[in-house]
Order: C-alpha cells, then sequence, then structure tokens
C-alpha cells in the first residue's frame, strides 16, 4: 500500500498510480477543487504527514499556489504531485475527511 488516506475512521489504501488528487477521486473520498486539476485554485490542498520525498518534486507554479493560499510546511496540491518512488507509505490527510 503505497499511498494511504488518514481518515476519522480509518487509513484508507490508494492506488499510488496516478495523481493524489484521482487517487483520492478514485477511492471515493472527495478532493476540494474549482480549476478541475489544473493546478490554479489551491483547494487541493492536502497534508502529507509520511513519505514527503516518495513525491514527484514541488515545481515553482505549485509552490507559487501554495504560497497564494497561505500553505503552511508539509502541504501540497493533490493535483499536481504524484508518487515517483516506494521507500515506504505515503500516508496524506485533509481535514474534511
Ligand atoms: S484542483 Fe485546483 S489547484 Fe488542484
Amino acid at each position: 500500500m503505497p499511498v494511504l488516506a488518514r481518515t476519522r475512521a480509518r487509513d484508507r489504501a490508494l492506488s499510488g498510480h496516478g495523481t493524489l488528487m484521482r487517487q483520492c477521486l478514485e477511492a471515493g473520498l472527495p478532493v476540494a477543487s474549482s480549476c478541475s486539476g489544473r493546478g490554479a485554485c489551491g483547494r487541493c490542498m492536502v497534508a502529507v504527514l509520511e513519505g514527503w520525498g516518495a513525491l514527484t518534486p514541488m515545481g515553482a507554479h505549485e509552490s507559487l499556489v501554495l504560497r497564494r493560499n497561505g500553505a503552511g510546511e508539509g502541504v501540497r496540491l493533490s493535483c499536481q504531485c504524484r508518487l515517483v518512488e516506494v521507500h515506504g507509505p505515503v500516508v496524506i490527510s485533509v481535514g474534511y475527511w
């Protein structure tokens, strides 16, 4: 299980394929968005609780959108990152799960 989504109820295994946003949606977990995953709105932010280094590096555009939306440390745009290496689990969460 390379990617786990931590919800209030339990950890849910995601597929590990495609963007984190896509994996969540495929698993039936809602992801906030108003740009349909184009990296513009910043609403799809997820906290990366474990496994930060296993994700694609953050690009300048993602960094800018996160800053513009007041994101703290350890946050990624789920529509802009995907798993690239599996060393251990990547654990993500959002406050509304
Ligand atoms: S869905 Fe809009 S930035 Fe990710």
